[in-house]
């Protein structure tokens, strides 16, 4: 659904943007990360057309965004990350006269309105005047005018920010409803969201892709923790013959040794680890395995220069 193939994006000399590629696939849910400034804005901004890219290209549902902008747009719901509005126009005046721009059928306008209205949580202020909303409302009517057209591409720009706990629930709620027959792009900063939502992560860190892969991938077991007996020499070495080892420490509380076994694949060999405590008859009293969280992979790239 989208394509991007070496997408660059230079302000002046600085590349915030630079040499980008990645596809999405209908229907996947992309999480898009990377600390401030890392480009994730201006990618979203290439994609629905804002600017226009200094090298590389990019496509939405088959449309190039800079030489078929129109037709790509048409498909793209955008969240943009300030939301641009009419303070002095009113909630619903405002959703129709954006319905009538994007072409959404005069007989369809008034359901799609009161439909999109009360899945974004926006009804109860519809005739009120959007420069007297507060934040949290007027990022809910953002996201309403992002949908309205119901578009199958949803590029959202941390689209939770602002809006308060209950709301946050609501809308990630929303945003995987919508994500069961659309395509979507989201950028955000809190990582628990893109475990809750997202399929697939990209983090973009000083405009490269650092890391892009699922996120079952990202946070596999990566560690197996024992607490173990025995004479740990043997352990060490006989645990180091085992295939997929990337590292074997320990420390040592009296008897009994902490051995952490960090794995370079996701391969499990857990059975394996097993097997050799039993035939070697070593004391056992803990086994366990640990996961990088994402919250540790993102500091430990983007943290890196
Ligand atoms: N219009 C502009 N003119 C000049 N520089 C810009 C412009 N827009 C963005 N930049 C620069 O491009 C880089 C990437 O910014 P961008 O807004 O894409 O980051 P981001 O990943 O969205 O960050 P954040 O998490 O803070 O939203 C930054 O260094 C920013 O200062
Ligand atoms: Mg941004």
């Amino acid at each position: 659904m989208i394509q991007v193939e070496n997408l660059t994006k230079k302000f002046g000399n600085v590349a915030a943007v630079d040499g980008v590629s990645f596809n999405v696939e209908n229907r996947e849910i992309v999480g898009f990360l990377g600390p401030n400034g890392a480009g994730k804005t201006t990618t979203m901004r290439v994609l629905t057309s804002y600017l226009a890219p200094t090298s590389g290209r990019a496509a939405v549902a088959g449309f190039d965004v800079v030489r078929n902008s129109l037709e790509a747009r048409k498909r793209i719901g955008y969240l943009p990350e300030s939301v641009p509005f009419y303070p002095e126009m009113r909630v619903r005046e405002y959703l129709s006269f954006r319905a009538k721009l994007k072409a959404v059928p005069r007989k369809q306008r008034k359901q799609r309105l009161d439909e999109v209205m009360e899945r974004c949580r926006v009804k109860d202020v519809e005739h009120k005047i959007i420069g007297h909303l507060s934040k949290g409302y007027r990022q809910r009517l953002g996201l309403a005018e992002a949908i309205i057209h119901n578009p199958p591409i949803l590029i959202l720009d941390e689209p939770t920010i602002g809006l308060d706990p209950a709301q946050i629930r609501q809308t990630r709620e929303l945003i995987k409803e919508l994500g069961q027959d659309k395509t979507v792009i989201l950028s955000t900063h809190i990582l628990p969201e893109v475990e809750m939502l997202c399929n697939r992560v990209i983090i973009i860190h000083q405009g490269k892709i650092a890391i892009m892969d699922t996120l079952n991938n990202l946070v596999k077991d990566q560690k197996i923790k024992l607490e173990i007996t025995g004479n740990i020499n043997d352990i060490t070495e006989t645990l180091k013959q085992l295939p997929g080892i990337k590292n074997i420490s320990f420390t040592q509380q009296d008897l009994w040794y902490v051995v952490t076994i960090e794995l370079s694949n996701n391969e499990d060999i857990r059975d394996i680890v097993y097997q050799k405590i039993v035939q070697n008859q070593w004391g056992i009293r803990e086994f366990k395995t640990e996961r990088t969280t994402l919250e540790e992979m993102f500091i430990r790239i983007t943290t890196r220069e």
